[in-house]
């Protein structure tokens, strides 16, 4: 079992405070769902995670085992299993999918295999996710569909099989039978040597991929946390409720709403 612990994160960009003190323990074996309201700070959270050199780290702790990965670049944080999936993949001009892959595994000691071998499964996670064969050859998320995108970041995900996925909105832009392909990939790395964090707005995703712990973010804090059924009440009740149970002035500067 390995353990992702965030203590007392606090992060800023550009000045401005983000992250205002977060703390959160993420285990191999379960499925964290996270959710928030726009502006909250859930994308900040995973971007800080992985070491995005955006952020500025102004206070806390990430340990990965007990050792401290603020440090590290993000190069080697991916190295020791930790994986962001974007809420806004980025196209990769001039390097083809199948490239990218190859290249990333072969910074993955556990996952370096004989190209034969890697090609074999890209065709396999490709037709998993619904992506045809000829996305090998295309550059990487270069005019991709905002779907496609996303399904693409799951077909890295199976490739490299991190300890740690922060998923990022994986689930906005999918369509139906996407969304079942998406969940059912992370339901496949679901096991002892694996955890999920998944970052979302909506009820839809967590029917099928059966969260372990749902955490609440809201003006960069996990405001609470619960097991499914919170996102029930989120859904049927909104934010609005949130906060008149916690006691929380309204922000006219804030949205609340999608
Ligand atoms: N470069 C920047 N300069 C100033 N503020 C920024 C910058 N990047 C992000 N922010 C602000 O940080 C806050 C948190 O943004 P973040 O993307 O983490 O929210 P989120 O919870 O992921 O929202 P969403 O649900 O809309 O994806 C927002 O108010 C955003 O405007
Ligand atoms: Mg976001």
């Amino acid at each position: 079992m390995a353990e992702l612990r965030i203590e007392g994160l606090r992060a800023e960009i550009e000045g401005k405070p983000i992250l205002q003190g977060v703390d959160l323990v993420l285990r191999t074996g379960k499925v964290h769902a996270l959710m928030g309201p726009n502006g909250s700070g859930k994308s900040t959270l995973a971007h800080v995670i992985m070491g995005h050199p955006s952020y500025t780290v102004t206070g806390g702790r990430i340990l990965l085992d007990g050792e401290d990965i603020l440090e590290l670049p993000p190069e080697e944080r991916a190295v020791r299993g930790l994986f962001l999936g974007f809420q806004y993949p980025a196209e990769v001009s001039g390097l083809t999918t199948g490239k990218f892959v190859k290249r990333v595994l072969e910074k993955h000691p556990a996952r370096n295999m004989p190209v034969t071998q890697m090609i074999k499964e890209l065709k396999d996670a490709l037709t998993r996710m619904g992506l045809s064969q000829e996305f090998i050859n295309r550059s990487l998320n270069e005019g991709f569909s905002g779907g496609e995108k996303k399904r693409m970041e799951i077909v890295q995900m199976l490739m490299i099989r991190p300890r740690f996925a922060v998923l990022d909105e994986i689930d906005s832009g999918l369509d139906i039978d996407a969304l079942k392909d998406v969940a059912e990939g992370i339901n496949s790395l679901r096991g002892p040597e694996f955890c999920a964090f998944v970052i979302t707005h909506y009820q839809r995703i967590l029917e099928h991929v059966h969260p372990d712990f749902v955490h609440i973010m809201y003006r960069g804090r996990i405001l609470t946390s619960g097991g499914r059924d919170l996102v029930e009440t989120l859904e049927a009740k909104g934010y609005e409720w949130l906060r008149k149970e916690f006691g929380i002035e309204e922000d006219e500067h804030e949205y609340v709403h999608n």
